[in-house]
């Protein structure tokens, strides 16, 4: 049974952000098979600079109901001026803080899962004072269990007095590979230690593993990351449509968009080449194509045979 949610939906099965991925033509699929969306993580002063590529980036398609952009800060007035932003201009429901990138050149910065480390844990305070008090909207933050050691609790802790209103627990540590499986166990301390609703994210393989996940755990909901990739259907019960349909519907919305260019299309269609035969050579013949089109045609035809 999946719960109702905290962001007021029947559902509570959230698209988890991938950077270059959940590009806003694939997040308008997700939003119209069910799922809450969130932009790629997008550095606050982008938004204030009128970038180009961050204004696209968190740009909202019309299906996406519930939609929140994450940011990518550790600065406080660069938090309270995007918040502004984004509420006079009424670009999203929620705000995100990413607190989990775990990439050298963000933490390094002092930035993402860097935050998580109790050593800055002041600095991560002011940021979620501001971020909650400043912002009418929902502010919500996305962390791991902790940068190199477990972190999770005391960062609830704060994230509870400081009222912010769901945290995302991807449950590894910053130092992790994906070859470590997600902790189970972080959900359900989590859920122990706090009031705060918590989204648990980490290896959720399909729609009855997260209603498992959530009926076990008690969390509030669960965000789905690599397994929606080239399955957005991932956030229905049933998949009503074939892959080919589906994507038929992604090259769509693909089209006329910046979008609609040699690397977006040669990921998007490899990311549907999954789960049969030759799909590892099927991917490698699409990573290697030129041509729009002929990735397209490939593509439909390999989904057709399926
Ligand atoms: C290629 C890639 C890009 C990612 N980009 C982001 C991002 O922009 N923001 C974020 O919060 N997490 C990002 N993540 C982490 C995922 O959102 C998610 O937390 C992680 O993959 C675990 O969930 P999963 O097993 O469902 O994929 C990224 C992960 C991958 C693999």
């Amino acid at each position: 049974m999946i719960k109702v949610s905290v962001l007021g939906l029947k559902n509570s099965l959230i698209l988890s952000p991938l950077a270059e991925i959940t590009i806003p033509p694939f997040r308008r699929i997700c939003a119209e098979f069910g799922a809450v969306t969130i932009s790629e993580m997008t550095y606050a002063k982008g938004i204030i600079y009128n970038n180009p590529n961050s204004l696209r980036r968190i740009a909202r398609a019309e299906t996406e109901e519930k939609y929140g952009i994450q940011l990518l800060t550790n600065n406080p007035e660069d938090l309270v001026n995007t918040i502004e932003l984004i509420e006079s201009e009424k670009l999203s429901d929620f705000i995100e803080l990413n607190l989990g990138c775990p990439k050298p050149k963000i933490t390094n910065a002092r930035l993402g899962a860097a935050l998580l480390r109790i050593q800055d844990h002041m600095l991560l305070k002011e940021l979620l004072e501001i971020g909650s008090f400043s912002s009418k909207l929902p502010f919500t933050v996305k962390i791991r269990a902790g940068f190199d050691t477990v972190t999770f609790p005391d960062v609830l802790k704060l994230a509870e007095k400081t009222n912010v209103s769901f945290v995302t627990l991807h449950s590894r540590l910053a130092t992790d590979t994906y070859q470590t499986p997600a902790r189970s166990e972080y959900w359900k301390q989590a859920v122990e230690i706090t009031s705060i609703p918590i989204i648990a994210n980490g290896d959720v393989q399909s729609f009855d593993h997260a209603c498992q996940i959530i009926e076990q755990f008690g969390v509030d909901g669960v965000a789905i990351g690599r397994s929606a990739r080239g399955n957005p259907q991932i956030f229905q019960k049933q998949a009503k449509l074939s892959s080919r349909e589906v994507y038929d519907r992604l090259i769509q919305y693909m089209k006329n968009t910046v979008y609609f260019n040699l690397f977006n299309l040669r990921v998007q269609s490899a990311d549907f080449m999954k789960n049969f035969r030759y799909a590892a050579n099927a991917r490698k013949t699409i990573l290697s194509m030129n041509n729009p089109n002929e990735i397209i045609e490939y593509t439909r035809e390999m989904l057709g045979k399926r």
